[in-house]
């Protein structure tokens, strides 16, 4: 026979503590979480063992009164939701009402707070398991201190599944530095045994922040995301191609200021970098997603760090076209070839010597021009070009390789004037519907310095009269008409001056399918990684396939 009972309330939190409060990393999220919820501009975390013997996190933030205080312990007790709709449109990190008391029912704690503009004396609870058995005066300033040591003392099956104090550290050192990525307006700085470990000074943008936390050289480094459209804002900051880690831990998104695991939207990052990284390489980004609140659901894990979005499409579409647009445009590469170190802002800590220095020391080898894609192998399928270094193999596309050359060297002469132009020794006279022609006058400018020339013929037709050299041996008929038919087709957002460029350089590259000699090939791929963008051809395509050695070592089981 069964015998149904209502379980204790004591039991019933440490139950709930159990999804909550996974390891010391999860009790330091909620606390900090909390404090941002309450204002704080300042947040100071005190670890010991990365958490496991104490976690302190001090607030200078709204502070509770003598009332609020001991309702902030017991379970479903919030002040961040008060009806039903408030929880389709959640605005703060915290909204379920249960991260305190499920910390506490797994700790030894005090709670001290002082409600900003209220009594000069603050209030103490102290206790464990949840129970308080303490509460005294206490003079303080305005704002939160909670400390909470011994964690899982009373769960010994959780105690037994927490790892070393180094391995914890660096787990709550990856839930803050998160946080502090989502925060950079409020000033953050955690110790562990005494010593300091993270020290992020309140920052006025998102880039001066990842400064403080990964270095002033590799922020310098990063590109600038920004996308905003369709109701969905996404802004952040990227790794250049030859900026890279090893795994996906520097993969951050943050959604309404809540840093979130989305398995699709860290899809959607390192799709937008498939083209142009190893396969077990992965980039560094930090990416703001903002949108109506009504929009994304967080209520979807105790731990909130799920959530589910209204558009998932959208906003994955979003991620994809911020990163793509950042890393094909020019600076992308320029960025990382030609940095310069920003100048560290006044008063920004230098990090601590073997501390966050050494949790992120994985930095770029130096960039050097002249080994990018190494050594020319030789030629596959008469299309693709094979280059290796000693770490990569890559496959080129000839045809978009030479495009994207002719495309740059194209740009610059039309910086110093012009491009070479042709005259024809038999102008042609063609024949072109109203429209084609409409189109050509429109685009008379950016054709005529890149070399074309054409004047009016007889019954509205056009006399073409010039071609620009490179295309010299194309028939100007038909290279008037597919004039026309690109600038008239799709992409006509484009500023003229490129679509025009990208056309003359498409038409003069060589072709897929051409036999090449090794010198031409060496001469392509040298000229290559001269350009500025040598990783996306004008159109958006990509131009390199790579394959890590490392990669191949591994399938073929070789260990040395
Ligand atoms: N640092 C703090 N400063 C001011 N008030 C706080 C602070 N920490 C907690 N509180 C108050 O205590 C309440 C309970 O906190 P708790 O973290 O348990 O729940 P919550 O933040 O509302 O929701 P969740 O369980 O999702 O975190 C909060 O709603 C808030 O009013
Ligand atoms: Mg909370």
């Amino acid at each position: 026979m069964t015998r149904i009972r209502r379980l204790p309330d004591a039991l019933v939190n440490k139950i709930a503590a159990g999804e909550v409060v996974e390891r010391p990393a999860s009790a330091v999220k909620e606390l900090v979480e909390n404090a941002l919820d309450a204002g704080a501009t300042s947040i100071t975390v005190e670890l010991r063992d990365g958490g496991a013997a104490l976690v302190r996190v001090s607030d200078d933030g709204v502070g509770m009164s003598a009332e609020e205080l001991p309702l902030s312990l017991e379970r479903h007790a919030t002040s961040k939701l008060a009806t039903d709709e408030d929880l389709d449109a959640i605005a703060t990190l915290g909204f379920r009402g249960e991260a305190l008391a499920a910390i506490c029912a797994v700790s030894r704690f005090t709670v001290t707070s002082r409600a900003r503009g209220g009594p000069d004396d603050g209030l103490r609870l102290g206790g464990e398991g949840g129970a308080v058995i303490q509460r005294i005066g206490v003079p303080c300033d305005a704002g939160t201190t909670i400390e909470v040591r011994d964690l899982f003392f009373n769960t010994p099956a959780r105690l037994k599944f927490l790892k070393s104090p180094a391995t914890e550290l660096s787990a709550t050192l990856r839930a803050l530095t998160q946080l502090a990525l989502a925060h950079p307006e409020v000033q953050l700085r955690v110790t562990n045994n005494g010593r300091p470990v993270l020290t992020a000074p309140a920052a006025a943008t998102l880039k001066e922040r990842i400064g403080a936390l990964w270095g002033w050289d590799l922020a310098g480094r990063l590109l600038t995301v920004g996308r905003d459209e369709h109701g969905v804002r996404v802004h952040g900051h990227a790794s250049p191609p030859d900026v890279t880690r090893g795994g996906r831990d520097d993969v951050i998104v943050i959604v309404n200021g809540r840093p979130v695991r989305d398995p699709a939207l860290l899809q959607a990052v390192l799709a937008a970098y498939r083209p142009i990284l190893a396969r077990d390489r992965f980039p560094l980004v930090v990416l703001a997603v903002e949108l109506a609140p009504a929009d994304v659901d967080a209520n979807v894990h105790p731990t909130k760090a799920w959530v589910r979005f209204r558009h998932p499409r959208l906003v994955q579409e979003m991620v994809v076209a911020a990163l793509h647009d950042a890393l094909q445009r020019p600076t992308a590469v320029a960025a990382a070839v030609d940095w310069t170190t920003e100048a560290r802002p006044p008063g920004a800590a230098a990090l601590a010597p073997g501390t966050q220095s050494a949790l992120f020391a994985e930095t770029a080898a130096p960039y050097t021009k002249a080994v990018r894609f190494g050594r020319v192998l030789g030629q596959v399928q008469d299309t693709f070009i094979v280059a290796t270094t000693d770490d990569e193999v890559f496959f080129l596309d000839q045809h978009v390789v030479h495009e994207r050359v002719l495309f740059e060297r194209l740009e610059s002469e039309l910086a110093s004037g012009g491009a070479p132009s042709q005259a024809l020794l038999f102008p042609e006279p063609i024949d072109l519907p109203p429209a084609a022609r409409a189109l050509l006058e429109r685009w008379r400018a950016p054709l005529e310095r890149l070399g074309f020339a054409f004047d009016s013929g007889a019954a509205g037709g056009v006399v073409v009269t010039a071609v620009p050299t490179l295309l010299k041996g194309d028939e100007p008929r038909r290279l008037l008409e597919a004039a026309v038919d690109e600038l008239g087709g799709a992409n006509a957002a484009a500023p003229a001056v490129d679509r025009a460029l990208a056309f003359v350089a498409c038409r003069a590259a060589v072709k897929a399918d051409t036999p090449l000699a090794r010198e031409e090939m060496e001469r392509l791929v040298a000229d290559l990684a001269q350009t500025r963008t040598p990783y996306f051809c004008p159109h958006g395509r990509p131009i390199v396939s790579r394959v890590s050695m490392h990669d191949i070592r591994r399938e073929l089981k070789r260990t040395w």
